[in-house]
């Protein structure tokens, strides 16, 4: 659908009133026109319907035709036998993923009759293990305080927020939708590198603002770090916390573009940047080159922002670096109160496809290899992890915590949450449901009202889904979730504690000089806080 071009979309619906008319017309010279009156009236009817209705944003793009598509789904089960070989392995989320999420953000019935689909013997399969002494949870509001020692103003965070998506990758309205949702549910919105523009304001809620290597929203002219621009936007009330990305997940080392012909008013406003021009991210930051400057950096955003939780994201590349980043802050004392890390299998507007297959580490070594480098240099209390990377069931945020994380982040969940159909069409600009595009005819598609209300059904449906699961583990709270109450089947067909896999490293280990195999202890040795090139 998103490869029809910008207005024959319409055409299906023009045409019909087009002939409606004409066939009214003839209705003078014969009866017999009266069928096809009828027929192109109702059909016109229908568009008009189409086009003014808010729930469902592929009608307002593609009137008529749209519903071709709710046919299939409708019929999908039946033929899908025939289907399953064909397209389900290039979808990054499973329709079961996706009707999970579609549910749980309209607030209907998220239950699935006649048992699982899951192929629980093959290798990969997981599962948490439940108690015989199950608890009920009351749904409580879970949260995680984020702020270490240094942090003036620490922050209580959901356990589950909106993942870092520029404004610019993302539509207007998107944006918007997003926004207000989280306000209703009372979580944050990560803004991604584009700034914070408008419609983040507008929405009201709170705001993680993330500077990327642009310096969008907080940089001179030339498009270096500008701390007064900074000041400016980290002062804002809506803002909560300040997140440093070196990395993400869909594209680690990798910059990125926003092409001049995307580039808004609106979006030249929120970034700070001329029209007409491609907006560039580079690959590496320009305000520091070396882990001792990093942390110098982070100091000087914290102190900036008049002490609200500053950290950093990244997708683990060479474990070496991120280490030479831990040495550097025990010695320069400062400390990040927060660290996300983002798995391989995260999404993006738009990445190559080596780097979207094959660059970075999936997220669950990438967590464990941080929560167990901050164990061993004796800093893990002080800094807490976020996680991210296709995380859209209460069952894979419950794993995360278990295995080291202290929150979770989702894009793609809750682009899906406002409509998001995984057209995969997110570099076309021809975004079909008006979330990533800033086509302003598509994305009127995208109602705010109607979109909003869904982003706060599906983070407090989620979250309701992840107490039913801690309570059954005999959990009083989530964050008690350990690897042990996971298993695993490992490619030889035994069953594994995830512990066995996952296990937490002792406390100190690092500093200690212990040595506990998976090349902690060598890469530490060869780790140095003056330079990110290996040590000769
Ligand atoms: C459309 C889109 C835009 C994104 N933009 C950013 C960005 O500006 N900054 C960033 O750190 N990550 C960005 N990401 C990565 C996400 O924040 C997230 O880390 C990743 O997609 C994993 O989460 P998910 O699997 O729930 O999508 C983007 C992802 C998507 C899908």
């Amino acid at each position: 659908m998103e490869r029809i071009g910008s207005l024959e979309r319409y055409a299906t619906f023009a045409g019909s009133a087009v002939l409606t008319v004409l066939c009214f017309a003839l209705l003078m010279f014969s009866a017999w026109f009266w069928l096809p009156f009828l027929f192109f009236a109702a059909l016109t009817l229908v568009g008009l319907y189409d086009v003014t209705q808010t729930r469902h944003a592929i009608l307002r793009n593609y009137p008529i035709l749209g519903h071709m598509r709710f046919i299939f789904e409708g019929i999908r089960p039946e033929i899908r036998q025939y289907l399953i070989e064909s397209d389900q392995d290039e979808e990054p989320f499973s329709r079961d993923e996706r009707s999970l999420v579609y549910q749980r953000a309209k607030g209907v019935e998220d239950k699935r009759p006649f048992g699982t689909r899951e192929r629980v013997y093959d290798a990969g399969y997981a599962w948490l293990t439940h108690s015989v002494a199950p608890k009920h949870l009351e749904m409580k509001d879970l949260r995680v305080t984020i702020g270490g020692p240094n942090c003036a103003q620490p922050y209580s965070a959901s356990l589950y927020n909106i993942s870092a998506m520029s404004f610019g990758s993302l539509s207007a309205n998107a944006i918007l939708a997003l926004n207000k949702g989280a306000k209703m549910g009372g979580f944050a919105h990560d803004t991604g590198e584009g700034g914070v523009s408008r419609y983040h304001k507008e929405g009201g809620g709170d705001l993680i603002y993330e500077v990327g290597s642009g310096y969008f929203g907080a940089r001179t002219p030339d498009g270096a770090f500008d701390p007064d621009r900074f000041a400016e936007t980290a002062a804002l009330e809506q803002v909560k916390m300040i997140e440093l990305k070196l990395s993400q997940g869909a594209k680690p080392g990798h910059g990125g573009v926003l092409p001049a012909s995307k580039i808004t008013p609106e979006i030249a406003e929120a970034r700070g940047v001329p029209m007409g021009v491609d907006c560039i991210s580079p690959a590496a930051h320009s305000a520091f080159s070396t882990p001792l400057e990093m942390m110098e950096f982070i100091g000087l955003l914290r102190e900036r922002s008049g002490g609200k939780p500053v950290g950093f994201k990244l997708c683990i590349g060479h474990r070496r670096e991120f280490m030479c980043i831990v040495k550097a802050m025990l010695e320069t004392g400062i400390v990040p109160d927060f660290i996300v890390v983002d798995g391989k299998e995260g999404g993006t507007g738009a990445a190559p496809l080596e780097f979207a297959n094959h660059v970075g580490m999936p997220l669950i070594e990438g967590l464990t290899f941080v929560h167990n480098t901050l164990r061993g240099a004796g800093i893990r209390d002080q800094v807490r992890i976020g996680a991210a990377g296709k995380l859209v069931s209460a069952f894979d945020i419950a794993r995360v915590l278990a295995i080291g994380a202290d929150w979770a982040n989702s894009a793609r969940g809750f682009m899906f949450s406002i409509g998001c159909i995984q057209a995969q069409a997110c570099h076309t600009n021809h975004c079909p449901v008006g979330v990533a595009t800033q086509d302003p005819l598509r994305m009127r598609a995208l109602d705010v009202g109607d979109k909003a209300q869904r982003v706060a059904n599906f983070h407090g449906n989620t979250l309701k889904a992840l107490a039913e699961m801690a309570g059954a583990a005999g959990l009083d709270d989530p964050c008690n979730f350990l690897p042990y109450h996971f298993m695993q089947r490992e490619t030889s067909g035994e069953m594994a504690e995830a512990s066995e896999v996952f296990g937490y490293l002792p406390e100190g280990f690092l500093l200690r000089g212990e040595e506990v195999g998976g090349g902690y202890l060598e890469r530490w040795n060869r780790a140095s806080t003056v330079s990110f090139d290996p040590v000769a």
